[in-house]
């Protein structure tokens, strides 16, 4: 019989690597474990129970929050509240950051960003989803969490991941050690060691840009597209395009196969979409950690200083030659 490592004793395992070694990280990562189970048993009954659909609220982006947003929100929220490792919260679907009160957590050491769940848009229609999340060390000496406790550059991270809802249940995640993936066994609810160290191919052959905004792209990102078409044997070109809209479903993807996913400034989205704290900075901490780079297309993502929580920045990342590929052509057309 095979040696099933589980999420839990894999984290136990590894807390002396980490440099802070006092067992709260541990205990923090496993509430997100607990957190993320609770959110997969929700999203697993999406489509049966009358989940779907609209909260009929809009969060401060003015975009429509799903009852499935605000479910998942709340659960990651409960989960670092009632932890104690945790000081203080920002999320996508809370305009401020969440200072917790209770007397535990406002001695927590952490806080927690998070994007409770990523790629709305396929929820509806029952393709892969997730949850993202960004650890750091206040900055703040203690009582309740303040603004500069979240507004840390991403270098700064001490852990981030991600959690897929895909055809299996995925929890990724990185201390700065590696990239380390569990499943989820459904059938006893315990996350089990199935892609340990992960390493991004350096080289791959899947772009992942939604080229519908292909005519508000740079210069140098239209000649990448149009690159990507040519056929060349040595090359292996024509590319093939995948692009799911799920930003850490098509990252998950490409970190597995080789690829190159982007988010840039568009016309309608100057500063790019995604958002730095809770999806560009954990995404590229797994990827830089997997061997791969995250770029703006200008300035390495995780050494942005953040001015604001909601705060977008243009993305470009995935296996480092062909990100590289892309910034020769950025700097070559523009
Ligand atoms: P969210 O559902 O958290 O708002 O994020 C959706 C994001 C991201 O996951 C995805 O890559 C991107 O939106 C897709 O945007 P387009 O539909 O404009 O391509
Ligand atoms: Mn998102
Ligand atoms: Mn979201």
């Amino acid at each position: 019989m095979r040696n099933i490592i589980t999420l839990n004793e894999f984290i136990l395992d590894k807390q002396n690597e980490f440099q802070y070694a006092s067992g709260e990280l541990t205990r923090l990562l496993n509430d997100i474990g607990i957190a993320a189970r609770i959110i997969n048993s929700e999203v697993r009954k999406a489509g049966l129970v009358d989940i779907l659909g609209k909260a009929g609220s809009e969060n401060i982006q003015g975009e429509e929050q799903q009852k499935l947003d605000v479910y998942a929100d709340n659960q990651m929220i409960n989960s670092f509240k009632y932890g104690g490792q945790v000081c203080g919260i920002a999320s996508e679907e809370n305009d401020d950051f969440l200072a917790f009160d209770q007397p535990n957590s406002v001695k927590g050491k952490y806080v927690a960003i998070f994007d409770p769940l990523d790629g709305s848009s396929n929820i509806d229609v029952n393709v892969s989803i997730g949850t993202i999340f960004s650890i750091y060390r206040r900055v703040s000496t203690d009582g309740p969490a303040q603004l500069e406790d979240f507004l840390q550059k991403g270098t700064e991270q001490v852990a981030a991941g991600y959690v897929i809802y895909g055809p299996s249940t995925m929890l990724v995640y990185t201390t700065g050690k590696g990239v380390n993936g569990f499943t989820l066994d459904p059938s006893i609810g315990v996350f089990c060691l199935s892609h340990p160290n992960m390493k991004m191919p350096d080289d791959g052959r899947l772009y992942s840009f939604n080229e519908g905004n292909y005519n508000s792209f740079s210069g140098g990102l239209q000649k990448y597209c149009d690159w990507v078409k040519e056929e060349d044997a040595a090359t292996g070109r024509p590319y093939s395009c995948r692009y799911i809209a799920s930003m850490l479903a098509d990252i998950h993807r490409n970190l597995i196969k080789g690829g190159v996913f982007c988010y840039p400034a568009t016309t309608g989205s100057p500063n790019g979409k995604l958002r730095l704290l809770y999806e560009c900075n954990p995404m590229a901490f797994i990827v830089e950690q997997a061997g791969g780079i995250a770029t703006t297309g200008h300035k390495r993502i995780m050494e942005i200083q953040p001015t604001e929580l909601h705060q977008r920045v243009p993305a470009l990342m995935g296996s480092k030659n062909m990100v590289n590929k892309v910034l020769e052509m950025i700097e070559q057309y523009g």
